[in-house]
Parts: structure tokens; C-alpha cells; sequence
């Protein structure tokens, strides 16, 4: 059979981390062509991952010349709107890493452009596809939470600010742990709550270590000239019915009780949490006592499929690339990552305006 044509644009860290090898790894797909600015990204990734076989282009322009299938774009987030727009209308299906985009008006023109097209267009939340989140999507579908009427999304880092690229900067990347990890949590727990109507936000941002030297970063110390953007967010979200959204984000915070794309929701007939470990917790009241189960992934289950090991960057291309060959459907649609920037840019506003943001 023919193998769907994949090209990257932009090859840093999440194209060579997560899409070119989940791509490779696929039975029903290649990579036809890289693009970057800095063209020698291009190049080493075609020889590293191609065998200099593909197409090495600085210009994603010229790359969507080409006769490719789909695209997957991996650069800075003010360049998502842009070039999902571009890549749809030269009838590319499209994968875009998060967040979907800087702002929801910019969301509005890519579903725009992905109905023009009558194209595939998916954001890259792989948060969705990890074992403990598939396993806990469908106890939420089965009703097993009940009304499920708080949600904790947390992306809390102790001392892992991205230094590389262009994390830091607020023209480029429109925010920092907010907009960048802060996005995935919300992500994950509107996704189990399957609620994405939002009333008001109320948000609050500092830059409170920003100017720290010295930082026993992850990733080495920070330029304190160049971090611009907040580096810790927080945000109480009402929904239109009811319910609460309380979300936690930081790069830099100064807590024990660091974790990351992880959610916790309460319902009227049990709770549920993602723990650190990959464990997924319920909790619950049966038989006039309180209870607690929790799900194990590490022990036993299925860790290979046809062949291959199954991890949730492998999932989220091979749904995509189902997807486009008709054997199944999308799983992060566009319209559910727009109100996640929606809400995300509310927060912001709300902060730096310092009253609630109501959504119209
Ligand atoms: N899903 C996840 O968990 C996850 C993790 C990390 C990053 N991301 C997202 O991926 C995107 C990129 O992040 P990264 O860590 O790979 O950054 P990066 O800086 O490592 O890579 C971005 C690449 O894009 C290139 N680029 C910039 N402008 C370009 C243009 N106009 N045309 C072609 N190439 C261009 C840069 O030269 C660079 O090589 C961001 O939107 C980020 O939010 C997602």
C-alpha cells in the first residue's frame, strides 16, 4: 500500500522528540520533507532520519508546494495560525503542536481554513493518549464520576523553565507555563469533564523569579533579560454550568508537590486523580464506607501492539494518520483546543486586568 507523505516544518525539540519518530514508526507513513529556518536543522534531520533521502526546505512555503498528504507543525506558537491556515488551503491534512494558537480569534481563522479545505485538522495534545488518561476517559463516559463539579488541572514545575528557543519570549510564544504546560492540564481536564463552556475567569500571573541568577534550573540558568513572560499562572475557571476549574501553572515554584499534564476531578459519586507516578486514584463511598482503588499501569497490561511499542506519541499519530486513511476518527478536535486558548486568554486578561473575564 501507498504511504501517506509527511513534511515537518520546524525540526527542534518536539518534531525530533515526539513527530519524526512517532511518525517512522507508523506502517502507513513517511517523511517526505523537513523544513526549518535554520535549513541545517532540515538537513540533519533528513540525514539522520531519512537517509538524506527527503526534501530539505528553509521556506515552509515551498515545502507546502510539494505533493504531501499531511504536515505536522512544530514551531514557535505565533507561527501556528499562519501556517495551519497555509497548509490547509494547499490541501495538506494538519497536525499542530500545542497551544493551538496565541489567542482564540487566531483559533476561529484555522477552523475556518480546515472547513474550506474539507482537510483533517488535529492539535498535538499526547497528554490524551497515555494509558491512565484512555482508562480514565472512559470512566468518566460511563458516568462512574457522576456530575463531576471541580476540576484541578496542575502543571507545576519546581525548577524546569525551558532556556532553549524562544520559550521566554512573549512576542513568539504569547505567554510562558501558562500557555505552555498550563495548556495541557487544562486540556486533560476539560477533555474527562467533557465540559468546554466557560462562564467567567478569574487569573492571576507573576514574574516573581524571573530575575533570579543561580536558579538549579534543569536546563541550565536563565537569561534574566530575556524572560519575559510569567513564570507562574494560576486561574479559577466557572463553567456555564456550575462547575469549577481551578488550574495551576508554573516553570519556577517553590513546592514539593511538583507535577505536570495531570488532572484530579471530583464528582458526585467518586473522584479520581492522576498521580506522579502514572497511577490513576478513585475514591469513592460504597457500602457506608470510604473507599480508594488504584490502577497500576506498570504491572502487567499490553505493552507492545502489532509490533511496536505503544506510548502515547505512537497513538497520537496513529490516530491521526486512521484518521486520514478513514479507518478512524480524530481525538483532539480543533474546536475543543480553541476554548482551551480561549480560556487560557481569558486568564491572561483577567489577570492583567485584575477583574473576572466574563466569556460572551
Ligand atoms: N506537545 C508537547 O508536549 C510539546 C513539547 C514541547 C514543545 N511543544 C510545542 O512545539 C512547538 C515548538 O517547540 P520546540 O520545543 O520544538 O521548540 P524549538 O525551538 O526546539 O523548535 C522550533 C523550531 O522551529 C524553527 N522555526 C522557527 N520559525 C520557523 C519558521 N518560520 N519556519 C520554519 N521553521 C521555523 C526553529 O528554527 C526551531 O528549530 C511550540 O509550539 C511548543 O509549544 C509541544
Amino acid at each position: 500500500m501507498k504511504k501517506l507523505k509527511f513534511g515537518i516544518i520546524g525540526c527542534g525539540g518536539i518534531a525530533n522528540g515526539k513527530h519524526i519518530p512517532a511518525i517512522l514508526q507508523q506502517q502507513d507513513a513517511e517523511i517526505s520533507a523537513y523544513c526549518d529556518i535554520i535549513i541545517q536543522r532540515a538537513e540533519s534531520a533528513n540525514e539522520k532520519y531519512s537517509l538524506g533521502k527527503a526534501k530539505v526546505f528553509a521556506d515552509y512555503k515551498q515545502l507546502l508546494e510539494e505533493k504531501l498528504d499531511a504536515v505536522c507543525i512544530c514551531t514557535p506558537n505565533n507561527m501556528h495560525c499562519e501556517m495551519t491556515v497555509n497548509a490547509l488551503l494547499s490541501g495538506k491534512h494538519v497536525m499542530c503542536e500545542k497551544p493551538m494558537a496565541m489567542n482564540y480569534t487566531e483559533t476561529l481563522k484555522m477552523i475556518d481554513a480546515r472547513d474550506k479545505s474539507g482537510k483533517l485538522f488535529t492539535i498535538g495534545y499526547q497528554n490524551r493518549y497515555r494509558r491512565d488518561s484512555l482508562l480514565l476517559k472512559k470512566e468518566c463516559e460511563k458516568g462512574t464520576l457522576g456530575d463531576i463539579y471541580l476540576g484541578k488541572a496542575i502543571a507545576l514545575r519546581r525548577r524546569a523553565v525551558p532556556t532553549w528557543g524562544v520559550f521566554l519570549d512573549e512576542e513568539k510564544q504569547g505567554g510562558g507555563p501558562l500557555i505552555d504546560i498550563g495548556t495541557h492540564a487544562l486540556d486533560l481536564t476539560l477533555y474527562m469533564m467533557n465540559n468546554y463552556q466557560p462562564l467567567y475567569a478569574v487569573g492571576t500571573i507573576y514574574h516573581k523569579l524571573n530575575k533570579d541568577t543561580q536558579t538549579a534550573n534543569a536546563w541550565g540558568d536563565w537569561d534574566t533579560e530575556k524572560f519575559t513572560v510569567e513564570d507562574s499562572a494560576f486561574g479559577f475557571v466557572v463553567m456555564k454550568n456550575g462547575a469549577t476549574i481551578v488550574l495551576e501553572s508554573s516553570w519556577a515554584l517553590n513546592t514539593l508537590n511538583a507535577r505536570e499534564a495531570v488532572c484530579e476531578l471530583c464528582g458526585t459519586k467518586a473522584g479520581a486523580e492522576m498521580l506522579t507516578s502514572g497511577k490513576l486514584r478513585f475514591n469513592g463511598v460504597n457500602n457506608n464506607e470510604q473507599y480508594e482503588t488504584t490502577y497500576n499501569f506498570a504491572s502487567g497490561g499490553v505493552a507492545f501492539y502489532e509490533g511496536k511499542t505503544i506510548n502515547d506519541n505512537y497513538l497520537e499519530a496513529k490516530t491521526f494518520i486512521d484518521a486520514i486513511l478513514g479507518s478512524g476518527k480524530l481525538i483532539v478536535e480543533p474546536e475543543q483546543a480553541a476554548m482551551i486558548t480561549r480560556i487560557l486568554e481569558g486568564i491572561y486578561i483577567s489577570a492583567k486586568q485584575k477583574k473576572p473575564y466574563y466569556f460572551e
